[in-house]
């Protein structure tokens, strides 16, 4: 027997899921949207501590009070950002956090501005909480940078919040200030919310710094930071993520998270609490990111190696690279499904993050140095094999990988 799908679920495409999840054992993967790590020792001891202590019952939908206090210390000390632990809820990871969010802030049919490309979530979620993704075009040769002209040009009396994401799944950019100040202009301007998905902050490359939106001057009460341990302290399983807003709003999710996720994991919070109470996390990332600097050089490399086949602009943070690959003659779909046949190598498609990743493809680094490694040595071979004179010449400016 077949179940009849409602309206709104089979409009949710299903594609990701089914390439990432079908790769199979022989495939190198380059898909992976999370640390190759695993969480580590210290986190691993405190979650079975909390287990022996019982503590294995329902919290606070809003989260427990010492993760709460513990998650505004670290904002304060590393984001100079002053939020009390009433101003936080806990979430099961940062996405359910994006979806409560757009929930709370804007009504059925309301826009949400949501940048292309951008994470696939935020457009399925946006749809799902009855609101219109509404896209705003990033263009390499503005390198992916968002203008207060191009927010201005697109917000209106519908427009009730826009996400941002830095440093950003797919380009790997990561905004500054000047940046920053634009998009905060423009909110001000178009009187809409701001959320600020950054979830990446500790993947960094020099000499790049991650700056939170709501850090700028009168941006507090226009941004909602959502943030989480799933990719600077690799506790993806764990599902841990937090929104810093206001004690109203707070109030407000708290209930719509108690309704329907009733709250997070109590032993995933408790492990949490040992994550940001530990000095060595520091250390730990610090390792994870070196790792993922090494390969950051490897894909550079690679890349420049392709004589201008491959376009990129190399990430400043997260661990995606973001390739133009139209040099072969084909779509990124096309590619991708291709290269996976052809040279058994998975990637990401860049349609799913957007009509603009059209000729795209995303790599994720987020693995071995050696499947790194092989994987963009097949993908630069695939290419060459695909690209002949005829259909295109190098220009100056393609292929640039510094
Ligand atoms: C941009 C972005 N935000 C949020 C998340 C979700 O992280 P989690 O729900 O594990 O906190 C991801 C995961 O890939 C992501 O890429």
């Amino acid at each position: 027997m077949s179940f009849k799908l409602s309206g709104r679920a089979g409009e949710i495409d299903d594609e990701v899921f089914r390439i990432a999840l079908g790769l199979p054992s022989d495939v190198l993967k380059l898909t992976a949207g999370e640390p190759d790590f695993p969480s580590s020792d210290f986190v691993n001891s405190a979650a079975n501590a909390s287990i022996g202590r019982g503590e294995t019952h329902y919290t606070n939908p809003s989260g427990i009070p010492e993760l709460r206090e513990e998650i505004a210390g670290k904002l304060r000390k590393e984001n100079d950002l002053s939020y009390s632990a009433e101003e936080i809820v806990v979430t099961p990871g940062s996405s359910p956090g994006i979806w409560l969010l757009m929930f709370a802030l804007a009504d059925r049919g309301d826009e949400i501005l949501i940048p292309d490309p951008a994470w696939f979530h935020y457009s399925v979620l946006a749809r799902l909480a009855g609101c219109v993704p509404k896209r705003l075009p990033l263009k390499k040769e503005n390198g992916y940078r968002i203008s207060a002209a191009d927010i201005e040009e697109l917000a209106g009396k519908k427009t009730k919040l826009m996400i941002i994401n830095t440093p950003s799944n797919p380009t790997g950019r990561v905004m500054g200030r000047e940046e920053l100040s634009e998009i905060a202009a423009a909110a001000e301007n178009s009187r809409m919310y701001v959320v600020s998905d950054e979830i990446y902050e500790k993947i960094v490359y020099p000499p790049h710094r991650h700056v939170s939106l709501a850090s700028l001057p009168g941006m507090k009460e226009r941004t909602i930071v959502v943030n989480g341990l799933s990719k600077g302290y690799a506790m993806m399983g764990w599902r841990i993520g937090f929104t810093a807003s206001s004690a109203e709003l707070a109030s407000k999710l708290s209930s719509l998270l108690g309704y329907t996720m009733v709250c997070a994991s109590s032993v995933s919070q408790n492990a949490a609490v040992e994550a940001l109470r530990n000095r060595k996390s520091e250390e730990y990332a610090r390792m994870m990111v070196e790792a993922w600097s090494r390969r950051r050089d490897l894909v550079i490399k690679a890349v420049k190696g392709s004589d201008g086949l491959i376009d990129m602009i190399p990430p400043d943070g997260a661990f995606y690279a973001w390739m133009n690959v139209s040099s072969s003659g084909m779509d990124g779909k096309t590619f991708a499904s291709r290269l996976l046949k052809e040279r058994k190598v998975g990637v990401l498609p860049g349609y799913l993050f957007g009509d603009t990743g059209r000729d795209f493809i995303r790599i994720s680094f987020a693995t071995s140095d050696d499947v790194v490694s092989e994987g963009m040595e097949r993908i630069v071979d695939f290419i060459r094999s695909q690209s002949t004179a005829a259909k295109w010449a190098p220009s100056s400016t393609a292929g640039k990988a510094e």
